[in-house]
């Protein structure tokens, strides 16, 4: 991929209406479950981004046909549980981990070998957590040293049914270990520290597949069949992040999100934001098929510090890039404990955050697990993304508050989770051009 550089700065207020594209987790299992059923799946909404599309791409080499009519739409010829076929290389989940610790689970339980690579990014992020509780199933994956990828997948591996308590709350985890667990002799159950997004659950009960589930528990059995059904994707709630902190720190701002998924598992930055004396109201929820979905209307409002409850960690673990930026422009401090998990994101996430926002004059005091931060953001200057999509957009966001421009450096790999970011910040108000990296 090119580099690729944002040149920042405050703009207009954010007014109008934004739809964000669909749920990057929700997209990932649709096309698994799809892949896996009996019968054509047909996903609306689905993430044109590059970490679906390198899924959607690995069950095309494994022989299932995806058609795409229309952007937003994929209709998955299901081949059935056993119907995969062996790929001929090594499949490529590009900057994914979502990709490569789901396929892991599934990959576990197939006839074939396998092998799965990704890029620079997740080739540096910790798969022991996934390749522990599977060895423990029966399932033989080796990694590189250091239990990164490539992962390499025996095939032919008889999967018996295992009791797993978890060290982190982890969603993919869970989802690899559930995954595995449709081709194990036996029940499979997973116990987490605490509760985490529960969408496999949710879209295996849909497609057919008996699950017992309740929040922190899940548990299935092998032996039954999956019954292809239709998707709808609500909007990413992990996207609408964004929009939400910027639309809040710009003064004037009044800005209509619609359609963005509100899974009481992934919405913990709008209880933070709330405490921070955000003003976001909720409007039209509706409930389809067990998705819940509602505009969000965000008004401008002057933000205080405050201690982000531990509990509310895994409910908002992906947005605290952006939830670093709202606490560097409230009044007074925000402290961050108990998010030790950010580090092996797509990046080292308090890191980034801290260098970023240090650069832009606010004070980052970084602890092992989160980080304690106060504004003002009190200057411009040129910020790292490292090639994290959500790094890439918070900082542009935190331009929208600095006296003079940012340069963000690094920024391509939004289109991993959020294609046409820019073009949309943009014409909502945000201060944000696309320029060529300097050579
Ligand atoms: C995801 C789970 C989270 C999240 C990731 C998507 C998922 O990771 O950070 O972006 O779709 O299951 P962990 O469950 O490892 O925290």
């Amino acid at each position: 991929m090119d580099r690729q550089d944002w040149v920042a700065r405050p703009g207009r207020p954010l007014r109008g209406r934004v739809r964000v594209p669909g749920d990057k987790s929700v997209s990932h299992r649709a096309l698994m479950l799809g892949a896996l059923a009996e019968g054509e799946t047909r996903i609306h909404g689905f993430l044109e981004g590059a970490d679906t599309v390198a899924t959607a791409r690995i069950l095309e080499q494994m022989g299932v046909r995806i058609e795409a009519p229309t952007p937003g739409v994929r209709h998955v010829h299901g081949v059935g549980l056993h119907g995969l076929r062996a790929p001929e290389g090594p499949l490529d989940c590009g900057n994914s981990g979502t990709g490569m610790r789901l396929l892991a689970g599934l990959l576990a339980g197939q006839a074939f070998d396998s092998e799965l690579v990704g890029d620079r990014s997740l080739s540096t992020r910790p798969m022991r957590r996934v390749v522990d509780p599977l060895g423990a199933m029966g399932a033989r994956i080796g990694t590189a040293d250091g239990g990164v990828p490539p992962l390499r997948i025996q095939g032919g591996q008889p999967l018996l049914g295992t009791d797993h308590v978890l060290a982190v709350a982890s969603a993919q985890v869970k989802s690899a270990l559930l995954l595995a667990g449709l081709y194990a002799d036996g029940r499979t159950s997973v116990v987490e520290p605490r509760p985490t997004r529960d969408y496999t659950e949710r879209m295996l009960a849909a497609f057919g597949w008996p699950v017992e589930w309740s929040p922190g528990r899940a548990a299935l059995g092998g032996g039954h069949r999956l019954v292809a059904t239709d998707v709808e994707v609500p909007g990413d709630f992990s996207s609408a992040a964004f929009f939400l902190v910027a639309a809040t720190v710009v003064p004037g701002s009044d800005l209509l999100l619609t359609g963005v998924g509100l899974d009481p598992r992934r919405t913990g930055l709008l209880e933070a934001l709330r405490r921070m004396g955000a003003d976001i109201e909720v409007l039209a929820a509706r409930s389809r098929a067990g998705t819940e979905t509602a505009d969000l209307r965000v008004r401008h409002a002057p933000l205080s510090g405050i201690e982000v409850p531990e509990a509310l960690v895994p409910d908002m673990i992906d947005e605290f890039p952006a939830l670093f930026v709202a606490a560097a422009c409230a009044r007074g401090e925000t402290v961050v404990r108990g998010a030790a998990e950010l580090r092996v994101k797509e990046s080292d996430r308090i890191a980034a955050m801290a260098v970023g926002l240090r650069e832009l004059g606010a004070t980052v005091d970084e602890a092992p697990d989160g980080a304690v931060i106060r504004g003002p953001l009190s200057r411009g200057g040129t910020v790292e993304a490292l090639g994290d999509h959500r790094i890439a957009m918070a900082l542009a966001v935190a331009a929208q508050c600095t006296p003079a421009p940012v340069r963000v450096r690094d920024v391509a790999n939004v289109a991993t989770s959020f294609p046409g970011f820019a073009s949309l910040a943009a014409g909502a108000g945000m201060g944000l051009a696309e320029e060529p990296a300097p050579e």
